[in-house]
């Protein structure tokens, strides 16, 4: 019997309106973890509820005081990270080092929102009237919903709440289905530091009744989301109905130029690491490769005996380079791009079929094409996987415009010893974030993160961006002259 998980609401453990729960299954080995209660439409309403009166009482906390909540939740986290680290690559697959590295990353985002909480920063200004003070602050929104992925199961929300957190928002929370556990850990950690009931509500279910009420309630400010393009344009259009919020960050189709003058040893690790680490399941994976022409036959050369000795298997075992991927629909999907890229005319280099290491799971190899041309589905698409596409171009220009021709922009990256070709890149590439010399993985939490075009709706995640993502600015104007003065009127 595995144990069973209830819904979080109000700050206790309360059993879900449908009766009905779903198994959370390691991918590597699909040995069933937990049953977790299916939250619907009634427990969204009463998780709405705890979360307005959790709102009342939290936001009324100054905000260096909220982050003492948030300094003792990151050191619980930081004591808990290797336990943490071990269920997420049970959850979810990817290798222990990565999952240790997901923990962090939640680790850092919490200690850096609790260092917002003595900034909180407005402008003060000057007034075109004699006797009259200007400045702004920022205020909580209310509730806010938060829908995210299974792919980072600890990081990805942690850059969500935390800084909500802080800025005095109470939340609903909606975790992946493939990882409810680690969700759930963290709203205990959260409790156990010291946060007030009903600030942060989590309702494990489907996108399709609890993700879908979430984004409905009129009664929820704003709706934080993480995952595909399409779910993230009906957001939009929904919350256009209640006039919510709404802050997206939709994936991308990442993007590194290799130039003839790189250093191709170091190109070669950051393209395998972007491409193949996460079983290329981020948002930020390598998925296309844009060589120049003169080093394109060695570069590849390399690359293909480099990736025949990625060793796929349990992401528990520390030989492991590359674990499986998340479930039988992902499995199914990558299975279909690969078909397409074979009808699309492209060379399979490497790869393609899914591989088994001697565990029942949902294992695929790391697959490489060439000969890709940049309209093809295989370097338009996003694939979520293992998957690598080649496109051979014979200048910067050239790799720029493939870079550029796709309908996202998250991340992005250049190879070359030429500073001129680096900062062309970093002006001309359309994408939210640009590395040069290292690959498209690895943004930090003190800068913003998102991206252009279909990859969001212009706000950003982490950084100080985040504030203002869960914050309302408030303009306020102080007369002290004692009489009524007239702006734009009495301008003498
Ligand atoms: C994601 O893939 O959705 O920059 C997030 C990175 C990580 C976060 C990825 N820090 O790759």
């Amino acid at each position: 019997m595995v144990q069973e998980y209830k819904l979080f609401i109000g700050g206790e453990l309360r059993d879900s309106s449908t009766g009905e729960v779903f198994d959370d299954i390691n991918p590597a080995t699909l040995e069933n973890l937990a049953a977790v209660q299916v939250a619907g439409i009634e427990d969204v309403d009463r998780a709405v509820e705890a979360a307005e009166a959790g709102f009342r009482a939290w936001s009324a906390v100054p905000a260096p005081r909220r982050a003492e909540v948030l300094l003792k939740a990151a050191r619980i986290l930081q004591e808990r990270k290797e336990e943490l680290a071990v269920l997420m690559t049970k959850e979810m697959g990817k290798v222990l080092l990565e999952t240790r590295g997901d923990v962090q990353e939640a680790i850092d985002i919490t200690y850096y929102a609790a260092g917002e909480g003595r900034r909180m920063l407005g402008e003060t200004t000057t007034s075109e009237l004699k006797e009259k003070f200007c400045m702004t602050v920022l205020r909580p929104i209310g509730v806010v919903g938060m829908i995210t992925p299974w792919n980072f199961p600890i990081a990805i929300p942690s850059w969500k709440i935390m800084p909500a957190l802080i800025a005095g928002n109470a939340i609903v929370f909606k975790p992946s289905s493939d990882t409810p556990l680690l969700a759930i850990k963290l709203v205990e950690i959260l409790i156990e530091a010291g946060l007030p009931p009903g600030v942060v509500n989590v309702l494990p279910g489907p996108g399709g009744v609890v993700g879908k009420a979430i984004v409905q309630n009129p009664r929820i400010r704003a709706i934080s989301f993480t995952g595909s393009l399409e779910t993230g344009k009906w957001i939009m259009e929904e919350c256009a109905k209640t006039m919510k919020r709404v802050s997206l960050e939709l994936g991308g189709k990442n993007p590194v130029i290799i130039m003839d003058d790189a250093d191709l040893e170091l190109a070669l690790e950051g393209v395998l690491w972007g491409a193949f680490g996460t079983t290329g399941q981020r948002c930020t994976a390598t998925s296309r490769l844009i060589l120049h022409e003169k080093i394109k036959d060695e570069f590849i050369k390399r690359l293909l005996a480099k990736t025949k000795s990625l060793r796929i298997g349990d992401g528990l075992l520390p030989e492991t380079d590359i674990g499986p991927v998340i479930n039988k629909a992902q499995l199914e999907k990558i299975e279909r791009y690969v078909r397409i890229g074979k009808e699309e005319g492209a060379t399979l280099l490497l790869g393609g079929s899914t591989v088994d290491p001697g565990l029942p799971g949902y294992f695929f190899e790391p697959t490489i094409f060439t000969d890709v041309r940049p309209e093809m589905r295989i370097a338009q698409e996003e694939i979520f996987g293992p998957v690598l596409s080649i496109i051979t171009v014979s200048s910067l220009e050239e790799a720029i415009e493939v870079a550029n021709n796709t309908k996202y922009g998250l991340s992005s990256a250049i190879y070359t010893r030429n500073v001129g070709n680096a900062f062309k890149a970093i002006e001309k590439i359309e994408a939210g974030i640009t590395y040069v010399n290292a690959p498209t993985i690895g943004a930090e939490v003190h800068l913003p993160f998102g991206g252009v075009k279909g990859t969001g709706n212009g706000f950003r995640e982490a950084g100080t961006d985040a504030i203002k993502e869960f914050s309302e600015v408030k303009a306020v104007y102080i007369d002290y002259s004692g009489k009524l003065q007239k702006a734009q009127i009495d301008s003498e």
